[in-house]
Formats: C-alpha cells, sequence, structure tokens
C-alpha cells in the first residue's frame, strides 16, 4: 500500500480527495501496467500553465500533425475516444433507420453501439480463424443493398484481409470502410498503414492501449471529400474551424454535431507517449517475441494454439493470446494462473448473442467462429514494460496450469 496523493485542503475548506497510489503490481504480474514513458508529467504541467487546454491547443496540432505524417491520412481529429470517433463516423455517414452497418460479431459493444444508436441497424459477420477480423467470404453472403459501412477490426493490432474485403466492397460502391483500428496503431498490410485503407479509421487511446492519455481516441479520414464537414460536426455542428481560420467572420450552427475534442492537457500526455513511439514498439515486439519463443514447442500437445501472423502484415503487438483447445478449461486454466498471481483474462463476448445486439440486428446471423473462439481465448498480461523475469513467470504459471486441466 501506498502514500497518499493528496492530504492538503481545497480552496473551499474541504479536503482534496485522497487518492491512495496502490501498488497495482505487487506481487502479482498485472494484466496492464501503464506507466510513464518520458515527458508526460512535463508536457502535462507545460499545458496546464500554458492555459489553452481545451480541444484543438497546441500539444492536440502536435498530435495530429504526427498521425498525419504516420499514416498518410488528410485529417485526424482527436476524440474523447475510440467510441465517440465511430460515433462521429457514423454521424459523418448520416446513417439511419433503413441503413445497415456489418460489424464483427467478436468485436468490442461500442463497436456495434456507435452504429445502433445513430439509428441504424448491424449485421454480426463471423471472423476467420486465424486472424479473429472479419471473414470477407461471410461478408459476402451478407452485402445487401442496405449496407452503408464495413466496420472491420484490426483484432490485437493484425491486419484484417483487408485485400478480400476490399474485393467484396469493389461490388458495393455505396459501403464505406471503416477501419476500427483501436488496436493497430503503426502496424501495416502490404505495407499500407492500418487504419489507412478505409474511407474513414478509428484509434483508441485508452488506458489498456499501446499508446495511452487514460481515455483518448481519433478519427482518421481518408477522404478529402469528408474533411470540411467532418469538421462542422466535430465542432459541436458549427462552422467554428472556418471561423478561426479567418474564412468567416462569425461561425454558428450549421450541421449535426457533439462536442468529440479531447482535452489539450490529455494530448499533452498523449504527444509524450508518441514521441517514444519506437521505443514502445520495440519493447512490445520483444514482450510478444518472447512468449511466442518461450511456448513455441511447449504447449501444442498441452492443447493451445498460438496467434498467428500472416505474410505480409506487420503487426502492432497489441496483446498476445492463446486458444485453449475446449471452453470448458478456460476459466479453469484462467483461475490457476491467478492462484499463482498472474493475471490473464478472457476477451469480447459475441455480439450476435448478446440482449441488445439480437434487437440491434437488421437479421439474425449465424458465427459459429465467433462463438468458438471467445469461449476458449485466453489472454496474457501484456504491457510494454513487461520484464522478462515477469515474462517467465507468466509462461511458467500457463504452463503449471495447463499441465494440472489436460
Ligand atoms: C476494437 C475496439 N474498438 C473500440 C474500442 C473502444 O475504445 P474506447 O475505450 O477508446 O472507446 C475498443 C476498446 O477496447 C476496442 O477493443
Amino acid at each position: 500500500m501506498g502514500d497518499q496523493l493528496a492530504s492538503q485542503s481545497s480552496p473551499t475548506g474541504k479536503p482534496l480527495p485522497s487518492v491512495e497510489l496502490v501498488d497495482l503490481k505487487g506481487t502479482t504480474v498485472p494484466f496492464n501496467w501503464p506507466r510513464l514513458q518520458g515527458n508526460e508529467l512535463d508536457y502535462i504541467r507545460r499545458s496546464v500553465e500554458h492555459g489553452v487546454t481545451s480541444a484543438d491547443g497546441p500539444f492536440s496540432k502536435a498530435v495530429v500533425e504526427l498521425l498525419i505524417d504516420e499514416v498518410g491520412c488528410e485529417l485526424a481529429l482527436l476524440t474523447t475516444s475510440c467510441t465517440a470517433a465511430l460515433e462521429l463516423s457514423a454521424m459523418l455517414l448520416d446513417l439511419g433507420p433503413d441503413d445497415t452497418v456489418v460489424v464483427p460479431s467478436f468485436a468490442f459493444v461500442t463497436s456495434a453501439l456507435a452504429f445502433t444508436r445513430q439509428g441504424a441497424k448491424v449485421l454480426f459477420c463471423d471472423i476467420e480463424p486465424e486472424t479473429l477480423a472479419l471473414d470477407p467470404a461471410h461478408l459476402s453472403d451478407l452485402m445487401d443493398p442496405s449496407v452503408r459501412a464495413v466496420v472491420p477490426i484490426h483484432y490485437a493490432g493484425v491486419g484484417c484481409d483487408l485485400d478480400g474485403i476490399e474485393q467484396v466492397l469493389a461490388d458495393w460502391p455505396e459501403a464505406s470502410l471503416i477501419e476500427d483500428n483501436a488496436h493497430g496503431l503503426f502496424g501495416s498490410h502490404r505495407d499500407r498503414p492500418l487504419g489507412s485503407v478505409g474511407r474513414m479509421a478509428t484509434l483508441s487511446f485508452h488506458e489498456t492501449k499501446n499508446f495511452t492519455c487514460g481515455e483518448g481516441g481519433a478519427l482518421i479520414l481518408n477522404d478529402q471529400r469528408d474533411v470540411d464537414r467532418a469538421q462542422v460536426l466535430y465542432h459541436k455542428g458549427t462552422n467554428r474551424n472556418a471561423f478561426l481560420h479567418g474564412l468567416v467572420d462569425k461561425y454558428t450552427w450549421q450541421d449535426t454535431g457533439s462536442s468529440f475534442g479531447l482535452s489539450d492537457v490529455l494530448a499533452a500526455y498523449l504527444y509524450a507517449q508518441l514521441e517514444q513511439r519506437e521505443s514502445i514498439m520495440a519493447r512490445r515486439r520483444h514482450v510478444w517475441d518472447r512468449y511466442r519463443d518461450l511456448l513455441t514447442g511447449q504447449v501444442e500437445d498441452l492443447g493451445v494454439t498460438l496467434p498467428v501472423v500472416p505474410e505480409g502484415r506487420v503487426q502492432a503487438h497489441h496483446m498476445f493470446y492463446v486458444l485453449l483447445d475446449r471452453p470448458d478449461r478456460r476459466n479453469e486454466v484462467l483461475a490457476a494462473m491467478r492462484a499463482s498471481g498472474v493475471m490473464g483474462t478472457f476477451h469480447y463476448l459475441p455480439l450476435h448473442l448478446s440482449p441488445h445486439g439480437q434487437t440491434v440486428s437488421r437479421r439474425p446471423t449465424e458465427c459459429p467462429v465467433s462463438e468458438d473462439v471467445s469461449g476458449r481465448l485466453l489472454r496474457l498480461p501484456f504491457f510494454t514494460d513487461l520484464s522478462d523475469s515477469e515474462g517467465d513467470r507468466v509462461v511458467a504459471a500457463l504452463l503449471e496450469a495447463l499441465t494440472a486441466t489436460a
């Protein structure tokens, strides 16, 4: 147990909230452990002292420039979350009750919710057993004239089959590709950066992601034709951006929209992380490769499959998972690992079976691979600063749990 972060009184005389600094690690290997990577605290201080702490301040501009440069997009709009960026994409497409959006069933809730709250229906698509990402063959069966968007996820930071999906979409020009790239910033697919292929893409800077500012996200715009309207929706439905650039002498309500912008204080935090992108990516790669090397040849006879990265895809090393042979074993293995202080976890539950998912789908679909994988997938602790000795401990706990449950 640690120190008290705040013990003084506030200006009103009331005590400030007392935040106990708990050592997340203690004697365990936590599932995630976000750490300072460089200049975060200095930049946060500078942002607060500079006084421009709302959206679109100097640190936001620096992050946007960096993303434009790295992803090669037309514009990046920093948002309060990836969920908010998905919602902004749904607004930009003017989706309504007659429109359908195809999303993988094996997905985060808001990958679908962002579109249904705009009034659209969803169609749940199955995933490929190797990449655990949207299956183009099933997508092809699902397409109909009501489909306005297809939203694949680059699961675990490994590119989905973008070629296969683009091939299907070539016959459906009314359907836009939106990459949910919450996991895959700086990954690539046949030399195309993940997030640069769709009409739009979204990013997450949540605490659990490779680059974080606590909560944050971005909408990546790859089509110049979306830029002006996206700026209006992003700026609460007003032409404030045009005003700030001296293009109009006052700004007013023009369109739908909302308050999507990320505070510059959080952009300062995020910029410090992104500055360290080479070292962060290298260290995550080391953690991933080490898990793979230590487990290869050890786990196959214990009924475990390791993740697959197809040729031509550079992954973003967002997570390391294993697939067990039987779903009834997964929770037992997790419990045994936790008992020895190693905090593994599971992942998405299939959305096509969820109570709300069933009420918002255009029609029922079958997603057997999503159901199967969801029950068998186990994620190992994975974070940038995971040490070799912690990695060894995780592997030992997994092997012991697998042997005990074989
Ligand atoms: C694939 C995917 N999309 C979207 C999200 C939502 O991200 P955020 O928490 O930034 O809204 C997540 C969250 O983990 C996710 O895994």
